[in-house]
């Protein structure tokens, strides 16, 4: 029997890493990318020497056009995929005004064109094999982020375009699931420069949960056909309060704590 293929982005840590060892031992052979390349190299030798499988790594930063290109043209001329898990992200602090062009202009390169450029190359393959798109978007895409301007619109973004695509081609076989975490355990807040053993809470409305939870929650949602997938019931409460919290409520709530900062 032939193996499914699934390429993952910002395999080096983190959910992507989660979802490398998932679809690995799912039997998947696996095209992993990151900029840290002794990362990938361990992530593929930890599951080389778990799994029967052929895992490759390109080292990519998606925010470079010329490797961004490269990849998209490599995952253009795959003979076969099964699933593309658009997980590269990181967050990058500043009002609007105050983080110059180029810092955007590579968070908008990360999440959105990949993201959109990734999934148009590969979906006449995965309309073959009626395969999966995950695209990470965020509990932050349905929140405003003043202090990290891009990072809660691009993710909005990912959300909207993923449910879009899921509905476009439901009738035709191909699953896509937003992602949406809260806080999670990964290398995403000490990047920050965040202290992840102070930083993560264990329990209450706020606690974190491992990138294993994530992913897992995610193969459940894709088996019961939903769309969005929202790991934790704190998470789950805090997107179903803000979806129906009227609009004025919530600005207001964020200017009161905006003013507490
Ligand atoms: N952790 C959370 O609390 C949380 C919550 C909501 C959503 N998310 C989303 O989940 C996704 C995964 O993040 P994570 O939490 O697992 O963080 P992580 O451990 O920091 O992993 C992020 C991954 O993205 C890759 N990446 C970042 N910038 C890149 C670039 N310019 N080019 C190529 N790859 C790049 C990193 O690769 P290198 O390190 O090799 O550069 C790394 O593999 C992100 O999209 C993030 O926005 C995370």
């Amino acid at each position: 029997m032939t193996h499914p293929l699934a390429v993952i982005t910002g395999a080096t840590s983190g959910i992507g890493a989660a979802y490398a060892n998932r679809l690995a031992a799912d039997g998947y052979h696996l095209l992993l990318t990151g900029r840290r390349e002794a990362e990938l190299i361990a992530v593929c030798q930890r599951l080389r020497d778990r799994y029967p499988i052929e895992v490759e790594y390109r080292k990519v930063d998606l925010a470079e056009a010329d490797q961004r290109e490269a990849l998209i043209q490599e995952v253009t001329l795959l003979p076969r995929l099964d699933a593309l898990i658009n997980n590269a992200g990181y967050a990058d602090d500043g009002r609007f005004g105050d983080v110059n062009w180029s810092r955007h202009q590579a968070l908008l390169d990360v999440h959105v064109l990949s993201t959109l450029q990734l999934t148009h190359a590969a979906l006449p393959n995965l309309l073959r094999t009626r395969g999966l798109v995950i695209n990470l978007a965020s509990v932050a895409s349905w929140l405003p982020t003043p202090h990290s301007a891009l990072y809660g619109p691009t993710k909005a973004f990912v959300r909207a375009f993923t449910e879009t695509l899921a509905l476009s081609y439901r009738r035709e076989g191909l699953r896509a699931l937003a992602v949406c975490p809260g806080f999670t355990v990964t290398d995403f807040h000490a990047r920050m420069g965040l202290d992840p053993a102070s930083f993560y809470r264990r329990r209450g409305l706020t606690r974190a949960w491992s990138a294993d939870a994530v992913v897992a929650r995610s193969f459940k949602d894709l088996t019961r056909g939903r769309v969005l997938s929202i790991q934790g019931w704190n998470y789950r409460l805090i997107v179903a309060v803000l979806r129906h919290l009227p609009v004025r409520w919530l600005h207001a709530g964020l200017a009161r704590s905006d003013r507490a900062r």
